[in-house]
Protein backbone atom coordinates (compact mmCIF):
# COMPACT_ATOMS: atom_id res chain seq x y z
CA UNK A 1 0.00 0.00 0.00
CA UNK A 2 1.28 3.92 -0.57
CA UNK A 3 -0.30 6.74 0.44
CA UNK A 4 -1.39 9.04 -2.58
CA UNK A 5 -0.96 12.74 -3.42
CA UNK A 6 -4.38 14.62 -2.41
CA UNK A 7 -5.29 17.58 -4.95
CA UNK A 8 -6.21 20.81 -3.50
CA UNK A 9 -8.28 23.42 -4.64
CA UNK A 10 -8.22 25.05 -6.69
CA UNK A 11 -6.29 22.19 -8.57
CA UNK A 12 -8.30 22.39 -11.97
CA UNK A 13 -8.55 18.34 -11.99
CA UNK A 14 -10.63 18.94 -9.24
CA UNK A 15 -13.71 20.60 -11.49
CA UNK A 16 -13.62 17.66 -13.67
CA UNK A 17 -17.04 15.10 -14.43
CA UNK A 18 -15.40 11.60 -13.68
CA UNK A 19 -16.17 9.09 -16.08
CA UNK A 20 -18.37 5.80 -14.95
CA UNK A 21 -16.66 2.56 -14.47
CA UNK A 22 -17.01 0.54 -17.32
CA UNK A 23 -16.23 -2.60 -15.46
CA UNK A 24 -15.13 -3.50 -11.83
CA UNK A 25 -12.97 -5.61 -11.92
CA UNK A 26 -9.92 -6.81 -8.95
CA UNK A 27 -7.13 -4.63 -10.83
CA UNK A 28 -8.63 -1.68 -8.72
CA UNK A 29 -8.48 -3.04 -5.50
CA UNK A 30 -4.66 -2.12 -4.58
CA UNK A 31 -6.23 1.65 -5.94
CA UNK A 32 -9.22 1.22 -2.88
CA UNK A 33 -6.58 0.20 -0.77
CA UNK A 34 -4.26 3.03 -1.17
CA UNK A 35 -6.95 5.49 -1.26
CA UNK A 36 -8.00 4.03 2.56
CA UNK A 37 -4.73 4.52 3.78
CA UNK A 38 -4.56 8.19 2.13
CA UNK A 39 -7.61 9.14 4.17
CA UNK A 40 -7.53 7.18 7.14
CA UNK A 41 -3.49 9.02 7.54
CA UNK A 42 -5.11 12.58 6.36
CA UNK A 43 -7.14 11.99 8.54
CA UNK A 44 -10.48 11.88 6.59
CA UNK A 45 -13.83 10.43 6.12
CA UNK A 46 -14.23 10.12 2.42
CA UNK A 47 -11.87 10.44 -0.57
CA UNK A 48 -13.31 10.52 -4.07
CA UNK A 49 -11.31 9.35 -6.84
CA UNK A 50 -10.59 12.52 -8.09
CA UNK A 51 -9.34 14.03 -5.74
CA UNK A 52 -6.14 11.75 -6.11
CA UNK A 53 -6.22 12.62 -9.98
CA UNK A 54 -8.15 9.22 -10.80
CA UNK A 55 -10.70 10.57 -13.64
CA UNK A 56 -13.77 7.44 -12.90
CA UNK A 57 -16.76 7.54 -10.56
CA UNK A 58 -15.89 5.67 -7.23
CA UNK A 59 -14.49 6.64 -3.93
CA UNK A 60 -13.95 5.38 -0.54
CA UNK A 61 -15.89 6.30 2.67
CA UNK A 62 -15.69 5.35 6.41
CA UNK A 63 -17.54 7.29 9.26
CA UNK A 64 -16.84 5.09 11.97
CA UNK A 65 -14.81 6.16 14.88
CA UNK A 66 -12.91 2.69 15.13
CA UNK A 67 -12.25 3.05 11.21
CA UNK A 68 -14.31 0.21 11.01
CA UNK A 69 -16.60 0.49 8.60
CA UNK A 70 -15.14 0.79 4.73
CA UNK A 71 -17.09 1.95 2.62
CA UNK A 72 -16.14 1.41 -1.38
CA UNK A 73 -19.27 3.14 -3.99
CA UNK A 74 -18.37 2.80 -7.25
CA UNK A 75 -20.52 4.90 -9.94
CA UNK A 76 -22.44 5.98 -6.84
CA UNK A 77 -26.19 7.95 -7.35
CA UNK A 78 -28.58 9.08 -4.76
CA UNK A 79 -32.56 7.75 -5.89
CA UNK A 80 -33.86 9.94 -3.40
CA UNK A 81 -33.46 12.09 -0.76
CA UNK A 82 -35.41 13.76 2.26
CA UNK A 83 -35.38 16.70 4.80
CA UNK A 84 -32.38 19.15 5.09
CA UNK A 85 -29.86 19.31 7.59
CA UNK A 86 -26.83 21.59 8.32
CA UNK A 87 -23.45 19.75 9.26
CA UNK A 88 -20.27 21.34 9.64
CA UNK A 89 -17.89 19.74 6.37
CA UNK A 90 -14.37 20.21 5.15
CA UNK A 91 -12.56 18.60 2.68
CA UNK A 92 -9.18 17.24 1.97
CA UNK A 93 -8.75 19.32 -1.00
CA UNK A 94 -9.56 22.02 1.00
CA UNK A 95 -7.16 21.57 3.93
CA UNK A 96 -8.21 23.83 7.72
CA UNK A 97 -11.20 24.74 6.53
CA UNK A 98 -14.54 23.70 7.92
CA UNK A 99 -18.16 25.38 6.93
CA UNK A 100 -21.56 24.61 7.73
CA UNK A 101 -23.65 23.19 4.40
CA UNK A 102 -26.91 22.25 4.52
CA UNK A 103 -28.20 18.27 2.38
CA UNK A 104 -30.44 15.94 2.63
CA UNK A 105 -31.11 14.31 6.18
CA UNK A 106 -31.58 11.41 4.48
CA UNK A 107 -30.79 9.45 1.22
CA UNK A 108 -31.43 6.15 -0.81
CA UNK A 109 -28.10 5.35 -2.51
CA UNK A 110 -27.52 2.87 -5.71
CA UNK A 111 -23.95 1.95 -6.15
CA UNK A 112 -21.23 -1.28 -7.31
CA UNK A 113 -19.44 -2.16 -4.40
CA UNK A 114 -15.66 -3.48 -4.70
CA UNK A 115 -16.33 -6.73 -6.26
CA UNK A 116 -18.92 -4.88 -8.39
CA UNK A 117 -21.90 -6.39 -6.65
CA UNK A 118 -24.76 -3.79 -6.68
CA UNK A 119 -25.80 -1.99 -3.81
CA UNK A 120 -29.33 -0.30 -2.17
CA UNK A 121 -29.34 1.16 1.16
CA UNK A 122 -30.92 3.90 2.77
CA UNK A 123 -28.44 6.18 5.33
CA UNK A 124 -28.77 9.43 7.01
CA UNK A 125 -26.59 11.87 9.36
CA UNK A 126 -23.13 12.11 8.66
CA UNK A 127 -22.66 8.88 6.36
CA UNK A 128 -25.24 10.50 4.31
CA UNK A 129 -23.96 13.79 4.21
CA UNK A 130 -20.52 12.25 3.33
CA UNK A 131 -22.02 10.07 0.51
CA UNK A 132 -23.79 13.61 -1.27
CA UNK A 133 -20.41 15.42 -0.67
CA UNK A 134 -18.02 12.50 -2.36
CA UNK A 135 -20.56 12.36 -5.18
CA UNK A 136 -20.06 16.04 -5.76
CA UNK A 137 -16.46 15.46 -5.86
CA UNK A 138 -17.26 12.40 -9.13
CA UNK A 139 -19.63 16.06 -10.38
CA UNK A 140 -16.38 18.36 -10.29
CA UNK A 141 -18.16 20.20 -7.18
CA UNK A 142 -16.65 21.19 -3.82
CA UNK A 143 -18.51 22.49 -0.44
CA UNK A 144 -16.77 25.80 -0.82
CA UNK A 145 -19.70 26.10 -4.21
CA UNK A 146 -22.18 26.33 -1.58
CA UNK A 147 -20.83 29.03 0.45
CA UNK A 148 -20.77 32.83 -0.70
CA UNK A 149 -18.36 33.68 -3.42
CA UNK A 150 -16.59 36.09 -0.90
CA UNK A 151 -15.48 33.28 1.65
CA UNK A 152 -14.86 31.06 -1.01
CA UNK A 153 -12.34 33.61 -2.93
CA UNK A 154 -11.14 33.96 0.93
CA UNK A 155 -10.20 29.71 0.99
CA UNK A 156 -9.12 30.15 -2.39
CA UNK A 157 -6.44 32.74 -1.53
CA UNK A 158 -5.07 31.45 1.40
CA UNK A 159 -5.03 27.71 0.10
CA UNK A 160 -2.68 29.63 -3.10
CA UNK A 161 -0.40 31.38 -0.63
CA UNK A 162 0.19 27.94 1.49
CA UNK A 163 0.75 26.09 -1.77
CA UNK A 164 3.50 28.88 -2.64
CA UNK A 165 5.14 28.36 0.63
CA UNK A 166 5.58 24.76 -0.30
CA UNK A 167 3.30 23.37 2.16
NI1 LIG B 1 -14.03 16.39 -0.07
Amino acid sequence: MSQLEILKFPDPRLRQVAKPVARVDKSYWSTFEDMFETMYAAPGVGLAAVQVGIDERFTVIDVSDGREEPLVLINPQIISGTDACDLEEGCLSVPGHQESVRRFQSIRVQALDKDGKPLDFECDGLLAHCIQHEIDHLDGKLFVDYLSRLKRERIRKQLERELRRGR
